[in-house]
């Protein structure tokens, strides 16, 4: 998507063919900085670091951490290594362990002195397919909101969305935010309802800076807000992302999702979840037993970034002696997702309707 005007990808491979660059998320909106990974251990920085994260953009970023593994050294044991490094950088997200399978499953069967070009190659390709992944997710969607528009007979659609699922959690596009995308492209009226998303604010911070970047009508509010406003009919549908979903619907996604989906059921307002099926870990089935919450930083929660004059500061919010706890995800039940919005069309948050869309699974 562009950034005044000029397309961007969240990661891509450097001039000299032999490194990758991003966009460091820390530093938006205030600064658009580009930095360069060049080292195993630069990339799992910025993934544990979150200068990149969503669940999409770490598994490619642990493509191309692996690549630059293979620089130093192609070995079995240096495939392996890098391979838990990367593993270890963050828990929740399952595009994580699916990325470093697919490059696992690409090198190993391959001499040593073929690894690194490969490695780069599959990892540029993973890139290619997670856009094509997302533009047809946006494809599979914007007919949810065409349909409210035509009930709406012209007034604008309010759609409700929970951290960042746009391009900047995965490499073009975004999940919930691409049929909001396409939407807008094809000129529905639509507007969205950004929850800010403590403790790291990616709504206020990231998805309201690609969004206005793109033109698309949002209004940051404040993560309690949205029982309110789906109480007053002004949230027509919810649409957010996922780190990972289990085979029978469960949602893990970032903290707060749960709340937004009981108070979409108790307001009868359509709760969607937009993945692609690398976000599917098919081996589980109860995602509150199952699914890995990570814990982060405490002083997440405790210190507020931000910038008034375009130096970013940290500032102190609760006593410096209380402590803090912070859960980074939480799981929301199949049975409060009203639909998944896949690569592959819309289905029902059920097994069966899922493996409906996925039988090779
Ligand atoms: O902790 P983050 O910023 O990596 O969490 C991101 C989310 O929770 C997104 O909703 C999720 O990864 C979906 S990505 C398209």
């Amino acid at each position: 998507m562009n950034i005044d005007g000029k397309p961007y990808r969240t990661i891509w491979l450097g001039d000299d063919g032999v490194s990758a660059e991003i966009i460091d998320q820390t530093k938006l909106p205030f600064a658009l900085e580009i930095v360069p990974l060049r080292s195993l251990e630069d990339a799992a920085h910025a993934i544990s670091s979150m200068q990149v994260r969503g669940a999409p953009l770490i598994g490619a970023t642990a493509a191309y951490g692996v690549a630059l593994a293979m620089r130093a050294d192609a070995s079995d044991d240096g495939l392996d290594r890098a391979c838990a490094a990367l593993a270890a950088t963050r828990p929740t997200a399952v595009n994580l362990r699916w990325a470093l399978d697919e490059m696992k499953k690409e090198l190993t069967a391959l001499p040593q002195g073929a690894r690194v070009a490969a490695a780069f190659a599959r990892a540029g390709e993973i890139c290619d397919e997670d856009v094509e992944t997302c533009r047809r997710i946006g494809e599979k969607g914007v007919g949810l909101i065409q349909a409210h528009a035509e009930r709406k007979q012209g007034e604008r659609v309010n759609i409700l969305t929970h951290c960042n699922a746009g391009w900047l959690a995965t490499v073009d596009w975004g999940t919930a935010l691409a049929p909001i995308y396409r939407a807008h492209d094809e000129g529905l009226p639509i507007h969205v309802w950004v929850d800010e998303t403590r403790p790291r604010n990616q709504g206020a911070s990231l998805t309201a800076f690609e969004l206005g970047a793109h033109g698309v009508p949002h209004t940051v509010i404040a993560d309690n807000t949205g029982g309110h406003l789906m109480q007053h009919g002004l949230v027509d549908l919810c649409i957010v992302g996922t780190d990972r979903t289990t085979a029978s619907g469960d949602v893990a996604n970032k903290i707060g999702t749960y709340l937004k989906a009981l108070a979409a059921r108790d307001n009868g307002v359509p709760f969607y979840v937009a993945l692609p099926s690398s976000t599917f870990d098919w081996q589980l089935r109860d995602g509150l037993q199952e699914i890995p919450v990570e814990e982060r930083d405490p002083d997440e929660i405790r210190f507020v970034q931000g910038s008034a004059d375009g130096i970013l500061r940290r500032v102190l919010v609760p006593p410096q002696s209380s402590p803090a706890v912070n859960y980074a995800f939480d799981v929301t039940p199949a049975r409060l997702v009203t639909g998944f919005i896949t690569e592959r069309g819309i289905c029902r948050a059920t097994e069966a309707d899922i493996r409906r869309l996925f039988p090779e699974k």
